[in-house]
């Protein structure tokens, strides 16, 4: 009996992937940061879990990417691992974890594979990136890539913007991807790119592709956690569709927690414990004495 049928969470492999690749079947990821948003990914079928290093704004509240550090991730890693038993756990290396060196690349995506049980890890950029991608996949780590608009250089590429608006931009975008490609990614992240740009990109790659903000032409699609369930109220990129509203569902809850207890309504008698009376007696008795 496959794992399916005894209503266990299928399996996300490299090799299921290339499968859904080759079948045309959308892959799904999402980002996670904790053990219960892990468990409702795998719950929910999800292909991909991403352990990103947008941690950083959306749970750690930072401003930027680049602060966050290989031990803030690596909790939140470990977390998301003990929530997972179907979809495939990519983590980010963070800012300065491993562009110095091809040393510094292997050495922190062991730590992900190994102290927080990762089953690939995600580099951003081309340039050196590329280098870096090829000696962490001949360790033995598969490497899923990124291109386009890259947070953790996102001064470099003059803010938050859409990438690839001008031909030039635009084809060393796909040059950057087609060399992860060639470097041996088995994934390639295209962020916040014109939508005709990914049609002219994807066909080029016979690696997966995963689009946010980049059209529909992607094998597979990412969204943030928080965004996609409406948990952040700040700006919203224009990709992001929000499914769920948990911002106001978890404002009303807590604002409604807070005048219960204020009223003296909560807690009530059927969230209480009881003690038996002959024992209430005895404790009376021994509060008396003095
Ligand atoms: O850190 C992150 O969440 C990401 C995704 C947006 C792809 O890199």
């Amino acid at each position: 009996m496959s794992s399916a049928h005894r209503g266990q969470p299928k399996r996300t492999t490299l090799t299921s992937l290339a499968e859904q690749k080759t079948s045309g079947a959308p892959v799904v990821m999402i980002t996670a940061y904790d053990y219960p948003s892990a468990r409702i990914a795998d719950q929910a079928g999800v292909d991909i879990v991403l352990v990103g290093d947008s941690a950083a704004n959306v749970v750690l509240g930072y401003d930027s990417t680049v602060p966050v550090s290989v031990d803030e991730l690596l909790v939140l890693t470990r977390a998301v691992r003990r929530g997972l038993s179907g979809a495939l756990l990519v983590a980010d290396l963070p800012f300065g974890s491993y562009e110095a060196s091809d040393l510094d690349a292997v050495h922190t995506a062991q730590r992900f594979v190994k102290e927080g049980g990762a089953d690939a890890v995600k580099l951003e950029r081309g340039g050196t990136t590329v280098d870096r991608a090829r000696a962490v996949i001949a360790a033995g780590i598969p490497v899923m890539g990124h291109v386009g608009l890259t947070p953790q250089a996102a001064t470099s590429l003059g803010g938050y913007k859409v990438q690839g608006r001008t031909a030039d931009r635009a084809e060393q975008l796909v040059r950057e991807a087609l060399t992860l490609q060639d470097a041996g990614c088995f994934a390639v992240v295209i962020e916040a790119v014109p939508s005709a740009v990914t049609d002219l990109l994807v066909p080029l790659l016979h690696c997966l592709t995963i689009g946010i903000g980049a059209g529909a032409a992607a094998d597979g699609q990412v969204l943030v956690w928080h965004d996609l369930l409406g948990i952040t109220t700040d700006h919203r990129a224009k990709f992001v569709r929000t499914f769920a509203d948990l911002h106001a569902e978890s404002l009303r809850g807590v604002s409604a927690y807070a005048a219960a207890v204020r009223e003296r309504e909560f807690p009530a008698p059927e969230h209480t414990y009881a003690i038996s009376e002959s024992e209430l007696d005895l404790l009376r008795t021994a509060l008396a004495q003095p």
